[in-house]
């Protein structure tokens, strides 16, 4: 499989891309191709609204001349995305949060007899970590994860959620039994 893997947190060697590496390391070590994208050092700004999108549903036809339009190439060209995340202020860090507004370049007529997604059927996981707990806190991504999966058309393989990273150092809190849910959220990713 061809995979490209989304680091939405700005830290490069932080709790979010540690995790990130467990499944992209597992994924490559089952043969895979695992592309990796590190969003905060793209330029990939907020959706303006203006619609103009829309009246090329065959393409990812963003007026904005920014990094996005080739990361949506690059997801359209690939059979599974990851995209990873910290958890800001209950929601997706900003840098992914902007990515994904801007995935409605991708999607044209939902709703309506003449929908298109660019990337229906393609396999999407996400990745996110927390300083909190699961319940009431890091669980709260759940439900625009779902919402996004069902715009897009997207097969939801699933979410992979870290709580409790609040250890100042980051290998304490990735811990070697995450790890090895790492790996099998990996392979069942790429089943
Ligand atoms: C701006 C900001 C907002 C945060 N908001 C939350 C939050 O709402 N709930 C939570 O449990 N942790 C929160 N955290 C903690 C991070 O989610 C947590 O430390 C995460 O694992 C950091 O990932 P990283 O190492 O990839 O940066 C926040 C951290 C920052 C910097």
């Amino acid at each position: 499989m061809k995979i490209i893997s989304i680091l939405g947190s700005p830290h490069k060697k932080g709790n979010t891309a540690k995790v990130l590496d467990c499944i992209a390391d597992e994924l490559r070590n089952n043969g895979h191709i695992v592309k990796q994208i590190v969003l905060n050092d793209l330029d990939v700004r907020g959706c303006q609204a203006c619609f103009a999108c829309k009246q090329f549903p065959d393409e990812p036809a963003c007026v904005q001349n920014d990094d996005a339009g080739e990361i949506f190439e690059k997801m359209i060209d690939a059979d599974a995305i990851i995209l990873s995340t910290p958890l800001y202020c209950w929601g997706f860090s900003s840098q992914l949060k902007a990515l994904i507004d801007r995935s409605i370049c991708l999607v044209t007529g939902y709703g309506a007899p003449n929908f298109k997604s660019l990337v229906a059927g393609k396999k999407f996981a996400l990745i996110a970590t927390s300083g909190g707990p699961l319940e009431n806190n890091l669980d709260i991504l759940q439900t625009p994860w779902e919402r996004e999966m069902k715009f897009l058309s997207a097969v939801n393989a699933g979410e992979f959620m870290v709580p409790d990273c609040y250890n100042a150092g980051v290998d304490e809190n990735i811990t070697s039994e995450i790890v090895e849910d790492a790996k099998i959220f990996a392979r069942e990713l790429a089943k």
